[in-house]
């Protein structure tokens, strides 16, 4: 979603705002600007599309200045186009503003702006801000305190950050429900909507919390409450390497984020298991694993692949913990008044940490007494910040917008969580060493499964031009149907459903012909009599089967158009294995299909608007 960058320092403003917005590409985003201070005063070049399109501006000579922000817009109200981009301006054209989030009650602020003579340029709700901060700039404040004063009228979520001609020493930035961050450099700040513009200049950041309002001068950062008063805030470091969010000579950020996979599993695993007793330890949730071993019973909550992961985690718990688990959309947890309280413990699952409807499942919860905690891989993260306990993925910055290692890290970290409480409720140590064993051993058969990635090549050239897909797998292995198709849709553009097996039976069958491929996942477990079944049923209709496989079955080859084989492992481990063919599956057939793999359209990384 949209994307922010502010500089104030000694160097040229333009550049570090140019490669701040890269960074930041990968959100998603349609229009891109910024603006800068100098001696002639406010200069603000936007453009829709890509931000390359601004880069012939690194050479104008009329955007010098070393006080500067610039945005990534990810339209909400308001087409993506060139009036509609950020920054946007008052009436005076003096004060620039950028700005993530949505005013809720704009249009009556608007109104009563317009009825006040101000004039609007663009539909959009950011606009709104920058009359109502002159209005108050109009009765003497400074804009800091316009700020804060015009905040207090305003109803919705925004990170925003604004500059002035008339008080060109400073940057002010202010924080509710979307994320803000500041870089600590030598003689220069960096303010930004996450840590990746930052760390090529500083790995010394401060996270602002909702309702704060930050000051930056050329050599000073002071924070205050939206009702003036000053918040000690601590630096913190972020060890984020360069390197990690960088391409690495890959060709796309998905790819790399895939083959990446075998070693973001270690690293999530790392410290964690412990062999000798058959269980596992969670620092960040250790105070508080009682509330979990005694729940009532569990909710997992989340959005899209991390909703899939839930999945995952509710047959594990419910099978191996033995507590109930409800899996909830959080978009639908937060409108539906659930049946909370104190014995029922919410789990929330993010990778990213910001998703506006997973915050505000936490919150609810938290309002219904329920005890949160935190799955996520960002580090810092206001759903970090807001549970009560929690545990990291370790996954490091995944740039892609089409999920791939976190979701591995996710439901890994469900398994160590599911043999933590398992240990102390139903499983025996002997039972506890083979899980530790077998999840040991689940990067080496990731690796095994990206080796083979030639073959799932061929396979997508095969089927590129297929314009529907079913994916369809039972047990462990249907949320790993739903995660393959989500995957194809949102980077190939096919349209591509996911469903339990035996539920085909009940309508989606309807569908098959030689037109739509299925996409089974049918290792040898517990399900899989059922599974060729339900294959058999397909070819009977002349449907083109590809299948996912346990190595060494050689009965499905006889059934299957295409057979893509994965090591065999335990069956609540399988979708870490069965994942991978799939991930690379929609990979390929999305570059078959020349799409823009790592921003593919309309999506963005993280979802920061309902
Ligand atoms: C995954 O490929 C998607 N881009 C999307 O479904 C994502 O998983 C969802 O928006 C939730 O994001 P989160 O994990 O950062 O909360």
């Amino acid at each position: 979603m949209c994307g922010i960058v502010g500089y104030i320092g000694y160097q040229a403003a333009v550049p570090i705002l140019f490669n701040g917005l890269r960074r930041l590409e990968y959100r998603g985003y349609d229009s891109a600007g910024f603006a800068v201070l100098n001696s002639h005063g406010l200069k603000i070049r936007k453009r829709p599309g890509k931000i390359s399109q601004l880069k012939d501006l690194l050479n104008d000579t009329a955007l010098t200045g070393t006080i500067g922000i610039g945005h990534t817009r990810w339209a909400t109200h308001g087409e993506p186009n060139q009036v509609n981009a950020h920054p946007h301006t008052d009436c005076s054209g003096r004060l620039a503003l950028v700005h993530n989030g949505i005013i809720e009650n704009y249009s009556a602020l608007r109104k009563d702006l317009i009825a006040k003579g101000h004039v609007f340029k663009s539909e959009t709700d950011t606009e709104t801000l920058c009359h109502l901060f002159e209005e108050y700039i109009k009765t003497g404040c400074s804009l800091e305190a316009a700020v804060r004063k015009g905040l207090g009228q305003v109803v919705g979520t925004y990170g925003l950050v604004v500059i002035s001609a008339d008080e060109p020493d400073c940057i002010i930035a202010a924080r509710k429900g979307s994320p803000l961050v500041i870089g600590h450099g030598k003689n220069e700040y960096l303010i930004a909507s996450d840590t990746a513009p930052l760390i090529a200049h500083t790995s010394d950041v401060t996270f602002l919390d909702d309702g704060e309002v930050a000051i930056l001068h050329n050599g000073s950062v002071v924070v205050k409450s939206i009702d003036d008063r000053i918040v000690e805030k601590c630096v913190e470091v972020v060890d984020t390497d360069i390197s990690q969010i960088e391409k690495g000579g890959y060709a796309h950020f998905m790819l790399k984020e895939i083959m990446e996979q075998p070693q973001t599993l270690m690293d999530t695993m790392r410290g964690r298991l412990l062999m000798e007793e058959g269980t596992a330890r969670l620092g960040g949730i250790q105070k508080d694993i009682d509330s979990l071993l005694f729940a009532r019973r569990l909710v997992l909550t989340a959005c899209g692949t991390s909703w899939h992961a839930g999945l995952i985690g509710e047959y594990m718990f419910e099978e191996l913990v033995g507590i109930p688990v409800e899996v909830e959309y959080a978009s639908e947890f937060r409108y539906r008044d659930p049946i909370l309280g104190s014995d029922s413990v919410v789990i929330a699952i993010s990778q990213s940490g910001e998703t506006a409807d997973t915050l505000a499942a936490i919150r609810e919860a938290k309002r219904k007494r329920s005890k949160v905690f935190g799955i996520c891989n960002v580090v810092g993260s206001s759903i970090a910040r807001e549970t009560d306990a929690g545990v990291y993925l370790h996954a490091g910055p995944e740039i892609g917008v089409a999920s791939t290692k976190a979701f591995t890290s996710q439901v890994l970290v469900l398994s160590i969580m599911t043999l933590l409480l398992g240990r102390v409720r139903t499983l025996s140590s002997i039972r506890g060493r083979e899980i530790v064993q077998e999840i040991k051993r689940i990067p080496e058969k990731v690796s095994q499964v990206l080796e083979n990635r030639e073959q799932v090549k061929a396979i997508a050239e095969e089927y590129k031009d297929m314009r529907n897909f079913l994916y369809l797998g039972r047990g462990y292995n249907f949320p790993v149907a739903l995660e393959g198709a989500l995957k194809l849709k949102e980077i190939s553009y096919i349209h591509a459903e996911g469903y339990p097996a035996a539920e085909m039976k009940h309508g989606p069958i309807a569908l098959i012909d030689k037109a739509m491929p299925v996409v089974f996942i049918a290792t040898q477990d517990s399900v899989y009599d059922k599974i060729l079944s339900n294959i058999e049923e397909v070819k009977a209709r002349q449907g083109r089967v590809i299948a996912i496989a346990t190595e060494g079955d050689a009965e499905i080859q006889k059934l299957a158009d295409n057979v893509i084989y994965v090591p065999k492992t335990i069956e609540m481990l399988n979708p870490l294995v069965t994942i991978i063919p799939l991930q690379l599956l929609a990979y390929y057939i999305a570059v078959f299909r020349k799409c823009d793999i790592d921003q593919p359209r309309n999506l963005a990384k993280s979802v920061t608007v309902e």
